[in-house]
């Protein structure tokens, strides 16, 4: 697989990732099965995959016991990221951005990541009630400590930004990236990028271009919706983030099929199903061609997925390929 290289450290990671979240967290929950999980883990590897994405809250704990089952055979394979500041309660999820619980929660990951270093260490939230220096501060010893590599930021979930009225999604992030920015270098930014969510593509990508800050594409497939695969009505299980999502009512996902049908009609021009080219590749060869410091995270739990996922790094869509799908039709049922 071709390789890729995130912030001036020089970050070495194979041009795909895999997001490891829906492994212990989120979609379809009945689904989730340890063992079938770590095949897939392993089949990613197996392909060129390097960066593994988790994080502490993601179970809570589970996924990174997961990985760290991996991780004592093939440490060399993988590049880990994990990430740290939200915390899980009964019903619901609070920032902690303490430096305190930052010194923790890195032992604590490193434990059950059964490793003696994290490549990257990324915030999952900013603190409102901590001063992000300090926060970034603490994560910044970790990596003096040398039990953490790099840091990284995320930036997902801004929503509430745009309510508020911001010019763009993501005036808030940047302004709070160039304040860590003065404390530590930040590596990478990981933040929805997708075919139906295009927004970072306006301010943070160029932000993180101009300053050799990688950019990790969380939520590529749209959560599963641009893979083609899920039916308009076919419902979720209850706990399922998208039984709530607006994008995913029977109706907006009728609404957006034009989408999924341009992401097919490449897939075909491509070979389509013959060639073993589908949708979902199409929309991860779309996040890899807005830049070199791309690289996107796309989550599964399934051996087959992770596999077709990183075999998106071999296709390479032509400028007529990119002109199409930058002229479809935005998606409707967006959270503003
Ligand atoms: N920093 C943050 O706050 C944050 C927030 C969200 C996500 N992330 C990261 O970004 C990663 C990716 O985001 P995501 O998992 O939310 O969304 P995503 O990658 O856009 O979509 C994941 C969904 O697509 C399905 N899928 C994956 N590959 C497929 C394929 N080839 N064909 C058909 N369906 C496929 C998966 O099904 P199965 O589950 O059945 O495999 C899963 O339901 C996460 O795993 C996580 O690491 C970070």
């Amino acid at each position: 697989m071709e390789r890729r290289t995130l912030g001036a450290t020089g970050l070495d990671v194979g041009a795909v990732g895999l997001g490891c979240m829906p492994m212990s967290w989120a979609y379809s929950t009945s689904q989730q099965r340890g063992d079938r999980s770590l095949r897939a883990v392993h089949a990613a590897l197996d392909t060129g995959v390097s960066l593994l994405d988790t994080a502490d809250m993601y179970g809570p704990f589970t996924n990174e016991l997961l990985l760290g089952r991996v991780l004592r055979q093939r440490r060399a394979d993988a590049f880990v990221a994990t990430k740290c500041g939200l915390l899980v309660g009964d019903g619901h999820i609070v920032a902690n951005g303490r430096p305190s619980y930052v010194r923790r929660a890195c032992d604590a990951s490193l434990r059950r990541l059964q490793t003696d270093v994290i490549d990257l260490y990324q915030l999952h939230r900013a603190d409102p009630e901590v001063p992000v220096e300090e926060t970034w501060g603490a994560m910044a010893e970790l990596v003096t400590a040398g039990k953490v590599r790099a840091l990284g930021w995320c930036a997902v979930g801004a929503h509430g930004a745009r309510r508020g009225g911001s010019r763009d999604l993501y005036d808030g992030t940047i302004r709070r990236l160039e304040r860590v920015q003065q404390v530590f270098p930040v590596s990478t930014v990981q933040a929805e990028l997708s075919v139906w969510s295009p927004e970072a593509l306006a301010r943070l990508l160029p932000w993180c271009a101009a300053r050799g800050v990688g950019f990790l594409a969380a939520m590529p497939l749209g959560n599963g919706f641009l893979t083609g695969t899920l039916t308009p009505g076919g419902g979720f299980e209850p706990d399922d983030p998208r039984a709530r999502h607006p994008r995913f009512t029977a109706e907006m996902m009728a609404a957006n099929q034009p989408l999924v049908a341009g992401l097919r009609r490449v897939a075909e021009r491509h070979g389509g199903a013959a060639a073993g080219v589908t949708p979902a590749q199409v929309a991860l060869a779309w996040t890899l061609a807005q830049g070199r410091h791309v690289v996107p995270v796309p989550g599964t739990k399934r051996e087959c997925w992770a596999v077709e996922n990183a075999r998106a790094a071999a296709l390479a869509l032509t400028a007529r390929d990119l002109a199409e799908i930058s002229a479809l039709p935005p998606a409707r049922g967006s959270w503003d």
